[in-house]
């Protein structure tokens, strides 16, 4: 019989060319309220549309003839091999768009050996996710008071999770005014108009929803200190964790001493930051503007990427924020980035397709990366990065 190295992808997955197309996948398939948490931006969008725009507004300076027959998608990273250079970022609530839906994104990080970063705002225990995939990341919000910071790092330490990931740019909680004009509110308040969004999204209602009840019962948030305990459905309000704004740089000097592992810190834009993040202990950086969901109008990842580069040229510096194709992840690695992290197609390709959804987004991107770097002319993701005469501005 004929053998095929290509695997068919699974029905839902057929008309999925390229990572953009799971939105559209992910719209048809979540109730609306979901949905809109996970394609909500800030505002106006500004910083979310100015994240594509930057990539677009780079262009490449290919070198032809260079023989690329033997090149590699390998990456480098702490010590670790991964095989492609980009990973999965932290995404919220994805137990609500996908049954058990941060066990599936370790398991195909797991599988495809890429860097997964857990969210803190998940609805499943990280230690349940560290027992799966030790080699993930986790990533944690800090809380209001240093004491409450203390035991979420030794909860952490406890895990076999070695990498902690600090997210830095939510002070406060973002507007949520764009997920609530989708009817979504944390947590989910029951409501006629919610029983019918799940009624006519039957197959995430039975497959994600009522199977965790049946399961698992209703889930909480889990990680989360501010929120700890709450469940996602419930007519009380959260307690509000504005309470976090007054922490500064002396708290994560106060984790460097209590965290042995490896610490980075998530959300910078400026240099100076960066700078002061890495005089505080930091082992990395992800240039991020959270994929435009916090502050509208803040800075495109990419354009500040260079001098964040310049400004800590002794520890990694990854991105993530607009990440949707192979040339936006090599891009961001001309410009100095070890590693570009990928949030929304991730989270919808688990909820449409599960860990092979996740495996199908990660083998287009990974075909994408590898294609354009023999259109580039470059064999390694070393000597990408060592190349900054790759790309250019303007690209149009
Ligand atoms: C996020 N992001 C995020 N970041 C973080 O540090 N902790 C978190 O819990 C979450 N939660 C979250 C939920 C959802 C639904 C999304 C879409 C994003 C931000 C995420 O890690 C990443 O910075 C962006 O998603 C990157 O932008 P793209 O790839 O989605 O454009």
């Amino acid at each position: 019989a004929p053998t095929s190295s290509v695997s068919r992808p699974p029905r839902a997955l057929r008309k999925v060319f390229a990572l953009d197309d799971f939105e559209a996948a992910a719209r048809r398939h979540l109730p609306r309220p979901v949905f809109g948490y996970m394609c909500s931006y800030a505002e106006t969008g500004a910083a979310f549309d100015a994240n594509r725009d930057a990539y677009a507004d780079y262009g490449f300076m290919p070198q032809v003839m260079v023989d690329v027959s033997k090149r590699s998608t390998q990456t480098e990273l702490f010590g670790e091999t991964y095989a492609a250079p980009f990973g999965f970022a932290p995404v919220g609530l994805t137990a609500l768009s996908t049954y058990r839906g941060d066990l599936v994104l370790a398991r195909a990080a797991l599988e495809s050996r890429l860097p997964m970063i857990m969210s803190g705002s998940s609805l499943i225990p990280l230690e349940e996710v560290a027992a799966l995939h030790p080699g993930a990341w986790f990533q944690a919000y800090l809380p209001g008071d240093r004491g409450a910071i203390e035991l979420l790092i030794d909860r952490v330490a406890r895990t076999a999770f070695k990498t902690l990931v600090i997210t830095v740019d939510t002070p406060v909680p973002p507007n949520s005014e764009n997920t609530a004009r989708m009817g979504f509110s944390a947590p989910l308040r029951p409501s006629i108009g919610l029983a019918w969004q799940g009624m006519t999204h039957p197959r995430w209602l039975l497959g994600t929803f009522l199977r965790t009840l049946a399961r698992h019962g209703m889930p909480h948030f889990e990680n989360n200190y501010a929120t700890r305990g709450a469940p996602i459905l419930s007519p009380s309000v959260l307690r509000d964790f504005s309470e976090r704004g007054h922490l500064a740089w002396d708290d994560l000097r106060t984790i460097r001493k209590q965290w042995r592992g490896r610490l980075i810190v998530k959300g910078i834009l400026r240099a100076d930051d960066a700078r002061m993040a890495r005089d505080c202990g930091a082992d990395g950086i992800i240039v991020s503007n959270h994929g435009g969901r916090q502050l509208d109008g803040a800075i495109a990842p990419l354009r500040a990427l260079p001098a964040v580069v310049a400004a800590c040229p002794d520890i990694p510096v990854m991105i993530d924020s607009g990440v949707r194709r192979g040339t936006d992840v090599l891009k961001a690695l001309a410009l100095g980035a070890k590693l570009a992290f990928v949030g929304r197609p991730f989270g919808y390709a688990a909820a449409v397709g599960g860990v092979p959804g996740v495996q199908h987004g990660v083998k287009l991107l990974t075909a994408e990366v590898s294609r354009n770097m023999a259109m580039l002319g470059v064999n390694s993701v070393t000597e990408l990065q060592a190349d900054r005469h790759l790309v250019r501005m303007p690209g149009r």
